[in-house]
């Protein structure tokens, strides 16, 4: 049984809690971080009491305020943890019209879904190669492969979390760094993300179209442990991917924005 740490990010629910459950089964020893501490100090007990053996760290961070990825790092550091495994799965999002939704909001979700994954990224992906050994997963989307209307914002931070996880993972390779670096691109989830009063609005969709997020994590963290830079967990999620290349962008923009403008509430 492994003994390796992992700290992942938004672990206080949805596919972050999964991963978490899944990590601990696997005998990791965990970092859980999200803004409601005495949520995660609950989940950390839990886990402990459910695998023995391991050992849960809580550090509470609101990622979506600049530097909060160095203050988490140096958390990390002054408490001597070793990060073995980094998962970016803490996520925003912002539905409606861009020009209606608040520019607050918006700004918080590009600095937790873009800023502070890549600096979270930054400074242990450097730690992970000084030790020749590592993995990183960065929780992308479909919607990052195509522009969404009423979503825009959000799909293209998706869009930035792909590129930047598929260029970085050629690079590291380069270096012969012993870290790989995956991106996990999920569809539509059962998750509190599907329907979340301060997100500007809620997608109504049939729960057929969602996935169960255990079953999200599962497929995510196996992939990454294999070595996978593009995780694309579901037959329809890979079918609507496919489609991204098929379509021009603008057709799927349209087709999109109309399914979105209907559906959302
Ligand atoms: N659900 C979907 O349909 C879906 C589809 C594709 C991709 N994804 C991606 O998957 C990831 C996880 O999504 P989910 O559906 O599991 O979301 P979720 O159920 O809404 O959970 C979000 C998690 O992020 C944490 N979080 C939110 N704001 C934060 C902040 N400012 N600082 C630190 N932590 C913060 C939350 O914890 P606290 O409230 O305790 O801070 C929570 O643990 C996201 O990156 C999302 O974009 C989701």
């Amino acid at each position: 049984m492994s003994h390796k740490t992992a700290l992942v990010t938004g672990a206080s629910e949805g596919i972050g809690l999964e991963f978490c459950k899944l990590l601990a089964a696997r005998g990791y020893h965990l970092i859980l971080v999200s803004r409601r501490q005495a949520l995660l100090q609950e989940i950390a007990q839990q886990l402990e009491e459910r695998h023995p053996g391991i050992r849960c760290t809580v550090i509470a961070a609101d990622l979506a305020q600049p530097q909060a990825a160095e203050t988490l790092f140096n958390k990390v550091k002054a408490q001597q943890l070793q990060v073995d495994f980094l998962i970016n799965n803490a996520g925003l999002l912002q539905n409606g019209f861009f020009v209606k939704l608040s520019l607050a909001k918006q700004e918080a979700m590009m600095q937790v879904n873009v800023v502070a994954l890549t600096c979270l990224t930054h400074l242990f992906a450097n730690d992970m190669a000084s030790r020749k050994s590592g993995h990183i997963l960065n929780l992308a989307s479909t919607a990052a492969w195509m522009p969404i209307p009423n979503e825009n914002v959000y799909a293209a931070t998706k869009a930035f979390v792909l590129s930047f996880t598929q260029a970085l993972a050629d690079e590291m390779a380069a270096l012969n760094s012993g870290v790989t670096i995956s991106a996990l691109c999920p569809g539509y989830t059962a998750t509190k993300m599907m329907d979340n009063p301060d997100q500007g609005a809620t997608l109504k969709i049939s729960s057929d179209m969602m996935m169960a997020p255990a079953v999200v994590a599962e497929i995510g963290l196996s992939g990454c442990l294999a070595g996978k830079v593009t995780i694309i967990p579901g037959l329809s999620n890979k079918f609507v991917t496919l489609l991204s290349h098929l379509l021009p962008k603008m057709t799927f923009a349209k087709i999109l924005g109309a399914f979105y403008r209907k559906n959302l509430v």
